[in-house]
C-alpha cells in the first residue's frame, strides 16, 4: 500500500433519530438489528440459511460456507437461478405489478410489469441460446440506461452466461480491453445513447473496439437513437429484428451457487482495471437481504437509484437486489441537469418516487444550483433517502435531509464497493440514529475493524485502515483470471482480513466514518479511477514523456484530477489536447481538470515519483514533510509556479 494520508475529518456532533412515524412502520427496529446482528456473527449458518430459504433453490445447499482463505464458497451444493428469483418467483403474487418504470431523456415513459419483463427476458434468453451462447460464456453489455440493459443482464443470468457490463461513457479503447480480458464472443450494444440531447455513438465505439478484439464474433444492436449505423453482415444483428420470432417461454437453468454471475471491471492502483468476479447464490442472498433492509422496502414503494447500470450500484440496487424483492424500480436514461437542474425533482414528482438513492456529487451540484429547483416540485412522496459512492460532507448531508427530504426522511449513507457486492456499512432507517458524514454500523454478517499498517486493531476515534474480518456471501470470489492479484491485494495487505483500501475511524458508538482511499485510486464524482490508468493514457500521447496524476479536493466532484506532465524533447502540445486525449483513451470521466507542464517531476533518489508533494502542490497547500530524499529540489519551485 502507498503512503498513508488519513486526514482528520471535521468534528461533527449532530445526530438525528428516526421519526416515530418512520419507526412505527419500519421493517427493523434497533432491537431487531441488535438481535439479528449478534446472530449473524455467532451463528452465521442459521442466519444466512434463513435468509436464503426465503428464495427459490432448485437443489438445497449442503453447507452455508466453505472458507479456504482467501477463497469462499457459499451455499455449497445448492442450485439456483437469480433471474428466476427476480422474475418467475413473483409472477403469481406480483405478475401485474410494475417492475421497471423507465423514463427516457426525451420524456418518453415505458412500463414493464413483472409478467412483461419476464416475457422479454425469456425471449432474450432464447435469442442468446440461438446465437450459440452457452452456460459459462461471457457476454459484454455496452448499453445506455434503457430497459434492455436489465433485460440483457437477466437473460444472461437465466442461461448462466456471465455478463460484463461496460459503462456507456467508456471509450472504444476501454471497451476493447474489457472484451479482451473477459474473452467474450458476443457484445450487446445500441446504435447510440442520449446525453443532454446529443447522441453518443455507441455503435461506432463498438466498431472501433472490435478492430482489436479477435475473440469477438457477434454484435447485437439495440435501436435507440435511430441514426444510420453500419451493420457488418455475418457479425451484426439488430436486437428487435432478431427477437421477432423468438418464443417467449424459457425454463431458467439450475446453476451451481458458485456459478459466475458477472465480471465488473474497476480501477485499482495499477494501470490495468481489475475484473471483479461475482457468483450467483451468495450475491443473490446478500443483495436481496440488504436491498430489503436498508431501503425498508414496502410493496407500494417506487424506488429510484440514479446510478448507471454500468457500475456496481446499478447491478446490486437497480437490477438484482430490487427485483429479488419484487420492488418497483425507476430507471432514468439521461443527464441530471437536462433540460435543467430541476429534472430529478420533476421525476420524483411525476412518478411519486418514495425512495431516492444517489451520490454526494449529485447532491452537491444540486445544492449549488439553488433551492429554487427542488422548490418547484412536489417532493412529498419521498420517505427515505440514500447516499453512496464517496464520503458525504455534513453540509451536503444536511441539505439533502432538509431540502429534499423535508426533514422527515431518514438518510442512509451506505459504504460498500464493487468488490463487496452489497452494502457493508450503513444505518437501518427505522433503527439507528444518523450522524451526518458517518456511514454507520455494519450490516448483518459483516465484521469490520480499524487497524494500523501492521494489522493491530485500533480503538475508538483512532484513524486507520478499514478491514473486514470474515467472508460474507456477496464478496468477490477473485479477480477474473488472476487469483494471485486477488489474494495479494485483498487478503495479503493485512494477513487474514479483507483489505478495503479505505481509511476510516470508528467512534465510541460504533459508527464508522470513511475518510477516503489510501491507495493510488481517486474518487471523481463517485467514480473510481486509478492514477496509473490516467498516467498511461497520458504517456500514450506521442508528445508526453512522463506523467504523474494526483487528486485534489473538489467542492462538487469530491476529487478533481491534476496531471503533471513532462514532454519529449522538442515536442509541443497544449493542455486541452492532452485532456481530450485522455477522454478518448478512457472516457470523459477521466479527463484531467488541470494539466501542469514541467521540465521534470519530483522524484526520490531511487526514482519514485513523490506523489505526496504533488498532491500538496495540486491543492495549493504549503509543502509539508520531508523533502530531503528529493533528487532535485529545484523541480518543486518550478511545479509550484508554473500554471
Ligand atoms: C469506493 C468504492 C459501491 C458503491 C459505488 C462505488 C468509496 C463508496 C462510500 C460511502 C464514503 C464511499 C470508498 C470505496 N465509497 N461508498 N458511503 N462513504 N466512501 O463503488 O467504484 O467500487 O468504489 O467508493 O472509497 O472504497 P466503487
Amino acid at each position: 500500500m502507498s503512503e498513508n494520508r488519513i486526514d482528520n475529518v471535521l468534528h461533527e456532533t449532530r445526530h438525528f433519530e428516526p421519526s416515530p412515524e418512520f419507526r412505527a412502520q419500519a421493517r427493523y427496529s434497533l432491537e431487531d438489528y441488535q438481535r439479528l446482528y449478534r446472530q449473524s456473527l455467532e451463528d452465521p449458518d442459521t442466519f444466512w440459511g434463513s435468509v436464503a430459504s426465503e428464495l427459490h433453490w432448485f437443489t438445497p445447499w449442503q453447507r452455508v460456507l466453505e472458507w479456504n482463505e482467501p477463497f469462499a464458497k457459499w451455499f455449497v451444493g445448492g442450485q439456483t437461478n437469480i433471474a428466476y428469483n427476480a422474475l418467475d418467483r413473483h409472477l403469481q403474487a406480483r405478475g401485474d405489478k410494475t417492475a421497471i418504470v423507465w423514463e427516457g431523456e426525451d420524456g418518453e415513459v415505458r412500463r414493464y410489469s413483472y409478467r412483461e419483463l419476464h416475457r422479454q427476458v425469456c425471449r432474450a434468453a432464447n435469442l442468446l441460446l440461438s446465437l450459440g451462447v452457452q452456460t459459462g460464456d461471457r457476454v459484454v453489455i455496452y448499453l445506455p440506461m434503457i430497459p434492455e440493459v436489465a433485460i440483457a443482464m437477466l437473460a444472461c443470468a437465466r442461461i448462466g452466461a456471465t455478463h460484463t457490463v461496460v459503462f456507456g461513457g467508456f471509450s472504444a479503447g476501454a471497451l476493447a480491453d474489457r472484451i479482451n480480458d473477459s474473452g467474450a464472443r458476443l457484445l450487446i450494444t445500441a446504435d447510440g445513447s442520449y446525453r443532454k440531447g446529443a447522441v453518443v455513438p455507441l455503435k461506432s465505439n463498438a466498431d472501433e473496439a472490435a478492430q482489436s478484439t479477435p475473440n469477438l464474433e457477434r454484435m447485437l444492436v439495440v435501436r435507440r437513437t435511430g441514426q444510420p449505423v453500419p451493420m457488418q453482415p455475418g457479425r451484426d444483428l439488430w436486437w428487435d429484428e432478431s427477437l421477432e420470432d423468438v418464443p417467449d417461454q424459457h425454463e431458467a437453468v439450475a446453476l451451481d451457487a458458485e456459478h459466475p454471475l458477472y465480471i465488473l471491471y474497476t480501477s485499482g492502483s495499477t494501470g490495468k482495471p481489475k475484473g471483479v468476479l461475482h457468483t450467483t447464490g451468495g450475491y443473490m442472498v446478500n443483495t436481496y437481504l440488504t436491498a430489503g433492509a436498508v431501503f425498508d422496502l414496502k410493496e407500494d414503494d417506487v424506488y429510484w437509484c440514479t446510478a448507471d447500470v454500468g457500475w456496481v450500484t446499478g447491478h446490486s440496487y437497480v437490477v438484482y437486489g430490487m427485483l429479488l424483492n419484487g420492488a418497483t424500480v425507476l430507471m432514468y436514461e439521461g443527464a441530471p441537469n437536462y433540460p435543467d437542474m430541476g429534472r430529478f425533482w420533476k421525476i420524483v414528482q411525476d412518478h411519486r418516487v418514495t425512495i431516492l438513492y444517489t451520490a454526494p456529487t449529485a447532491i452537491r451540484s444540486f445544492m449549488r444550483a439553488g433551492n429554487e429547483w427542488p422548490a418547484k416540485y412536489d417532493l412529498s412522496s419521498l420517505r427515505l433517502l440514500g447516499s453512496v459512492g464517496e464520503p458525504i460532507n455534513p453540509e451536503a448531508w444536511i441539505w439533502y435531509f432538509q431540502t429534499i427530504g423535508g426533514g422527515r426522511c431518514p438518510v442512509v449513507d451506505t459504504w460498500w464497493q464493487t468488490e463487496t457486492g452489497a452494502i457493508m456499512l450503513t444505518t437501518l432507517p427505522g433503527a439507528h440514529a444518523t450522524k451526518p458524514g458517518s456511514a454507520g454500523v455494519p450490516m448483518f454478517g459483516i465484521e469490520p475493524a480499524i487497524v494500523d499498517n501492521e494489522g493491530h486493531e485500533l480503538g475508538a476515534d483512532e484513524g486507520g485502515l478499514l478491514v473486514i474480518k470474515r467472508p460474507w456471501p456477496s464478496m468477490l470470489r477473485t479477480i477474473y483470471g488472476d487469483d494471485n492479484r486477488y489474494r495479494s491485494q485483498y487478503w495479503g495487505e493485512i494477513p487474514h482480513v479483507y483489505f478495503a483500501g479505505d481509511g476510516a475511524r470508528r467512534d465510541a458508538d460504533g459508527y464508522y466514518t470513511i475518510v477516503g482511499r489510501i491507495d493510488d485510486v481517486l474518487n471523481v464524482s463517485g467514480h473510481r479511477l486509478g492514477t496509473m490508468e490516467v498516467e498511461s493514457a497520458l504517456v500514450s500521447h506521442p508528445a508526453v514523456a512522463e506523467a504523474a496524476v494526483v487528486g485534489r479536493p473538489d467542492p462538487v466532484k469530491g476529487e478533481g484530477i491534476v496531471a503533471f506532465v513532462t514532454l519529449q524533447t522538442g515536442a509541443q502540445v497544449g493542455g486541452d489536447e492532452l485532456r481530450a486525449h485522455v477522454s478518448k483513451e478512457i472516457g470523459a470521466i477521466a479527463r484531467p481538470d488541470e494539466i501542469r507542464f514541467a521540465d521534470a517531476l519530483p522524484k526520490t533518489r531511487s526514482g519514485k515519483i513523490m506523489r505526496r508533494l504533488l498532491r500538496q502542490i495540486a491543492s495549493g497547500e504549503e509543502l509539508k514533510g520531508d523533502t530531503s530524499t528529493l533528487e532535485d529540489a529545484g523541480v518543486l519551485e518550478q511545479l509550484r509556479t508554473v500554471h
